[in-house]
């Protein structure tokens, strides 16, 4: 049993126990006239949470406290306590009054904490408290319209589906509020939450005091955290709308209980249910390495790329030394750093990239990049600025993010160029010029200029060689980095001396396999595609699936087997398992499991074979691929582009599960930029991202945009190019587009599933599928955002999709005249697969 097994036996283990009934019979709501006392509770429909009186400590007379606590799961863990202040020591009641207020009161009817419901619109008699399934306690009228829930009113859990807020027209914002101690649920003095003096990042405090900070947000909208050990996803989601901007996340339906918690003690954890230990399992704790705040003192900043990762290390900017050499040589870090040299009015800017940006900013609004540096340059006590555009994340309003610095630098880190929150830090300093085409040049440096340019030239000259230096260093470490991380697996175990056989991955020799085939006999053959051909074969008593690669790849035989074996750890639920390889002579050979249900080509176009798929199978299976393409996008230790996902690379197993097949077959043929530009376009036609097929530069958008051809097709049933001749379109997309644009949407679900289909979720996949199809790779959302807004249903607004590329004055045969001229004239092969469709 491996571990992905291990974990959906866990998940049914806890299916069944939430399937017994539950141990009360409570039920989900409260209405007026109906109390709730101390001894009773309301358990949610499904079984997840109860709420109701509890007593943390042993104090007597026993403290009651109003809670909401997980019901299934044996240790009591409160994740929202109402009364902390005013626990009740007898005769506690919770009742909904006719006003629509929950009031919690003592044995001598004193109301000790009350929602504060104001308004006659909320006093109609039918107001009911329902405690969702989700830990939410919502007080709702009829019409579903709600005056209060307790998601809003946060106690120390963040919990899936909850929202922390900042409002930008009251400026106020949701806050965890630690407990006090371990049996104290009253307010301690650690909180976490948005900062609403910019709005633009999450501090935790001590009281007042900052412990932590997130960095300012650059308009990323979802990160994910995988959990490799656990199996455990968390996608952390920002949202911009034009009242509040909130963090949320969730996690995957079947997940086990998960929840962020600020402790007593002072830390941000994330925790997740364990019921094989029936404990919390922490997945992951703040403050941790370079995250305490204002770790490095003043000017200096926290390496969290450095190669001693995770301990934290102190450097001071370029441009800077430490206040005291030996007080930071022997690890104190406080007084920070200090300039070698002082800046005047006219010193130009260092752009410093990979940064987590200092506090303390000043954000002006409504300016360019360009406007931003002038905003800088022209005022003599700023010292640094950094911009960002956020119109990928904010739809409407000031789309700007312009800050700027004066006086010292407080809390930064560097996070790598590919952090979420990574920024260029524009640096004034000493010796560098203001750009000459910069339009605010101060008069000082007018001035000096014709006096000192020859000097200045010398200095310039210097400064350029300096900087090229720098710059040559900081790359040579960042390779250097990069081999120590990614190439760990390979060196070590593959490295020169170490026989391939002592690996656990097993090699297969040739004449096993063509024993297995039947020497690749037809018979045995069950695929084809542009990497080779596939043939189905027991090896060790295992039906396995062997693709044979055509010859075309450039690789050697070392670098082959180091890829093979580095893909070959990719593991995820949702991605084609690869058992072994062969490599003898020209011959280079990969096995795979082998998936009985064939692939979703063969099952989605299929006129019988297709009623398997109503439409939560097909709900399913859009999930999983998403999630499959995450994985290898950004959850994997590498990241792997598929660049030929399609229908016929959706493998299905027993239970109709996706599992993508041929991932990492770039990076096994030789093309193992990242986001690169290449010649060899590998690929199908229809499934191209038009910057893909017409220019052969391809990022993890590319894939994005053949997940979208991929999501039209399982939706409405049709092969990409197969409308022409019924629906008198050209392709899917222009199909769909044109009814999405029409708002005849519902129509274009298959009609195969109509019965089954909820026609929301079908709506959003179209959206989800329009954006993905977008002409512009930047207009095209990522893989978390897809798999966040497939988790998460229609509750957050998605912005509208503009027109697919076709219509840009490119008819179809513009582009296949293209790809041919493509061809003719590239010097390298050219594999492209199933361009005459079927
Ligand atoms: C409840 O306790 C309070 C003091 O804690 C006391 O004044 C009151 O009489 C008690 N009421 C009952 C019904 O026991
Ligand atoms: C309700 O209002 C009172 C007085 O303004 C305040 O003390 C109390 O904390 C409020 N309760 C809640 C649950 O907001
Ligand atoms: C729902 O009912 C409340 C009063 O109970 C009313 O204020 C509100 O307008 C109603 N909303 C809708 C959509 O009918
Ligand atoms: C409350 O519900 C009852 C029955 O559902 C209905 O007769 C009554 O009019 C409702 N009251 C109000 C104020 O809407
Ligand atoms: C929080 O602040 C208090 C008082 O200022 C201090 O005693 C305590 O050590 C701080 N805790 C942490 C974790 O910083
Ligand atoms: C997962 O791995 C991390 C780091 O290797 C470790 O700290 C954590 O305890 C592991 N979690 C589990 C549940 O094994
Ligand atoms: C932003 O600046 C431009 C020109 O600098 C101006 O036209 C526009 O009205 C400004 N927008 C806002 C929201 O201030
Ligand atoms: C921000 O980016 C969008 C799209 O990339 C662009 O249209 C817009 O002009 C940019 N705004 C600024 C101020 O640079
Ligand atoms: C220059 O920057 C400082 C600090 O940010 C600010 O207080 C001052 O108003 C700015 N001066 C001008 C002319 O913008």
């Amino acid at each position: 049993m491996d571990r992905s097994d291990a974990f959906i036996y866990v998940i049914i283990m806890s299916v069944v126990v939430v399937l017994l009934p539950p141990p009360c019979s409570a039920d989900d709501r409260l209405v007026p006239g109906k109390p709730l006392t101390s001894d009773a509770t309301v358990v949610s429909d499904g079984g997840a949470f109860a709420m109701g009186f509890f007593s943390p400590s042993n104090s007597t007379p026993a403290k009651l406290y109003l809670g909401i606590w997980y019901n299934d799961i044996p240790r009591r863990t409160v994740v929202w306590v109402a009364d902390r202040e005013t626990p009740v020591t007898n005769g506690t009641t919770l009742s909904l009054t006719e006003s629509s207020n929950l009031v919690v009161s003592d044995a001598d009817g004193r109301v000790r904490w009350t929602t504060n419901i104001t308004g006659g619109a909320a006093g109609n008699g039918n107001t009911t408290a329902v405690l969702m399934n989700t830990g939410n306690l919502v007080v709702r009228s009829p019409n579903g319209t709600i005056f209060w829930q307790s998601f809003e009113q946060p106690t120390d859990s963040f919990l899936p589906g909850m929202k922390l807020r900042m409002m930008y027209r009251t400026r106020a914002s949701d806050r965890l509020v630690s407990w006090r101690g371990p049996g104290d649920p009253s307010p301690g003095s650690f909180s976490y939450g948005g900062d609403t003096d910019t709005f633009l990042q999450v501090i935790m405090w001590n009281g007042t005091r900052p412990l932590m900070r997130d960095g300012p947000w650059t308009g990323y909208m979802v990160d994910s955290q995988y959990q490799t050990n656990t199996s455990a996803i968390v996608y952390v989601a920002i949202i911009d709308t034009d009242e509040e901007i909130y963090i949320t996340f969730s996690v995957a339906d079947d997940a086990p209980h998960t929840r962020f918690v600020l402790t007593y003690a002072g830390k941000y954890q994330l925790q997740r249910w364990s019921s094989g230990s029936s404990a919390w399992v922490v997945l992951q704790e703040w403050p941790a390495g370079c995250d305490p705040y204002d770790f490095c003192g003043p000017n200096g900043y926290c390496d969290s790329t450095a190669a001693e990762a995770p301990l934290p290390a102190c450097r001071c900017l370029d441009g800077f030394e430490p206040a005291s050499a030996a007080e930071w040589s022997s690890g104190r870090f406080s007084r920070g750093c200090r300039r070698k040299e002082a800046v005047r009015c006219g010193d130009g800017f260092l752009a410093v990239q990979g940064m987590q940006c200092p506090d303390k900013f000043v954000h002006v609004p409504n300016r360019t990049l360009e406007a931003c540096a002038a905003e800088c340059s022209s005022n003599c006590s700023c010292v640094a600025y950094a911009y960002a555009n956020l119109s990928n994340s904010r739809s409407r309003g000031d789309t700007t993010r312009c800050l700027v610095w004066s006086g010292e630098l407080i809390d930064m880190a560097k996070v790598g160029a590919q952090g979420l929150g990574s920024d260029t830090l524009y640096l004034r300093l000493a010796g560098l010029q203001l750009h000459a085409g910069g339009r605010t040049k101060s008069n000082a440096v007018k001035i000096v200029l014709p006096v000192l340019a020859s000097s200045i030239l010398v200095i310039l000259c210097i400064s350029f060689a300096w900087l090229k230096m720098k710059a040559c260093k900081k790359r040579n470490r960042e390779k250097h980095r990069k081999q120590i991380l990614f190439g760990m697996s390979a060196a070590e175990e593959v490295g020169e001396g170490n026989p391939v056989q002592d690996l656990e991955f097993p090699f297969v020799t040739f004449e096993d396999i063509a024993l297995a085939t039947n020497n690749f006999s037809e018979a045995y053959k069950i695929g084809q595609g542009g990497f080779g051909k596939v043939y189905k074969g027991m090896l060790g008593g295992q039906e396995v699936a062997i693709k044979r690669l055509s010859r075309n790849s450039q690789q050697g035989t070392k670098e082959f087997r180091n890829e093979v074996i580095l893909i070959a750890k990719l593991q995820h639920r949702n991605l084609v398992r690869i058992l072994g390889f062969c490599v003898e002579g020209d011959e280079k050979l990969l096995i795979y499991e082998y998936l009985p249900n064939k692939s979703l080509d063969a099952t989605l176009f299929n006129g019988s074979r297709k009623l398997l798929l109503d439409w939560t199978t097909r709900f399913n299976i859009i999930k999983g691929v998403a999630r499959g393409l995450l994985y290898l996008h950004q959850d994997s230790r590498l990241t792997i582009i598929h660049r030929d996902l399609k229908a016929g690379n959706i493998l299905l197993d027993a239970e109709m599960k996706p599992k993508i097949a041929d991932f990492g077959m770039a990076r096994i043929f030789g093309d193992n930029q990242q986001n690169a530009n290449t010649q060899r376009v590998v690929g199908t036609y229809g499934y191209m991202a038009p910057e893909y097929a017409m220019e052969g530069i391809f990022s993890t958008k590319s894939d994005v945009y053949s997940f979208g051809v991929l999501l039209l097709e399982v939706i409405t049933g049709m092969r990409r190019n197969s409308v022409s001749n019924i629906m008198g379109f050209p392709n899917l997309i222009v199909y769909a587009w044109n009814m999405w644009k029409e708002g005849k949407t519902e129509d274009l679900a298959d009609s195969s599933i109509m019965d089954s289909c909820l026609q929301d979720e079908v709506l959003l996949c179209i959206h989800l599928a329009l954006l993905c199809v977008q002409e512009n790779p930047d207009d095209r959302p990522l893989m978390p955002f897809v798999v966040f807004i497939l988790e998460n249903g229609s509750s957050t607004a998605l912005p509208t999709p503009s027109r697919p590329t076709y219509f840009a004055q490119r008819s179809d045969k513009m582009e296949m005249d293209q790809l041919r001229h493509n061809i003719e004239n590239s010097m390298y092969t050219l594999t492209l697969t199933d361009v005459e469709g079927r």
